[in-house]
């Protein structure tokens, strides 16, 4: 792998791992700032994707086609779905399906037309690294977040899960919509509004594609924590550590 693009979907995050990139210089290409350096010696593009599936795979295609990145990792939050992932773990995409993907009766719910499948794999070797990373920092919560952002979220033992993740262009807040996802979904471990997007396109380039997302909600209608300062206190900070750790050993 030589240079690898960085997605974030948040503003924190972006900034946090802004703040790795000592060199960093703007090239701004549809309407985004791309934002090309090293972190770790290495060389870098970090960029701001915004919400959703088109404005993610734009992102990426242009990552791809103006940076000629040579592998993708996206870095975000997401709803959790599946039993016991909880507020605070970490999710490792190992593939990702669009839940509002359905063609049917043309072709099988879920399945992207003309693609033959509905879900896109992760590349396994860097996920395998990026899992190990996560698995690190979340060892030592404390270390990455400061004591009083563990306490003020309550993480206890937070958890690296490794699975599907499932993308769809709905912020996913109430129980009836996340119970139906888990109904029509059982695999699915977590909700967001990008990953798949992404998978696609990496697909249709060839190119390895890695993702990884704090959970920052359980995606129900239950009141949940200020999401701006769980994105500020923990998902930036998760991000950046767990980038650092796989960057470094690359
Ligand atoms: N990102 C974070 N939480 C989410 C949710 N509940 N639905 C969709 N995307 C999300």
């Amino acid at each position: 792998t030589g240079r690898i693009g960085i997605i974030a979907a948040m503003r924190d995050e972006l900034s946090a791992v802004l703040n790795r990139m000592p060199d960093e210089h703007k090239t701004r290409v549809a309407g985004r700032s791309f934002w090309r350096g090293h972190w770790h010696g290495r060389e870098v593009v970090a960029v701001l994707s915004r919400i959703g599936k088109v404005a993610a795979a734009t992102t990426a295609t242009a990552l791809i086609e103006r940076f000629e990145v040579d592998a993708i990792v996206f870095t975000g939050v997401a709803g959790g779905l599946a039993d016991g992932v909880n507020v605070g773990d970490v999710v490792l995409a190992r593939s990702f399906l669009q839940h509002d993907m359905n063609a049917s009766p043309l072709f099988a719910q879920h399945e992207v037309p003309l693609y033959g499948k509905a879900r896109f794999e992760t590349d396994a070797a860097l996920s395998d690294t990026l899992a190990t990373a996560a698995r690190k920092v979340l060892a030592d919560p404390q270390a990455a977040l400061g004591a009083a952002a563990v306490a003020e979220f309550g993480l206890q033992a937070p958890r690296v899960h490794e699975g599907l993740i499932l993308s769809g262009d709905r912020f996913v807040a109430t129980s009836a919509e996340s119970g139906a996802l888990r109904q029509r979904l059982p695999d699915g471990l977590a909700v967001e509004m990008e990953g798949a997007a992404v998978a696609q396109v990496c697909h249709d380039y060839g190119l390895p594609f890695v993702a990884m997302r704090t959970i920052s909600d359980r995606a129900d209608d239950a009141a949940h924590m200020d999401f701006t300062r769980f994105v500020e206190q923990v998902a930036s900070h998760y991000s950046v550590a767990m980038l650092d750790a796989w960057l470094a050993q690359l």
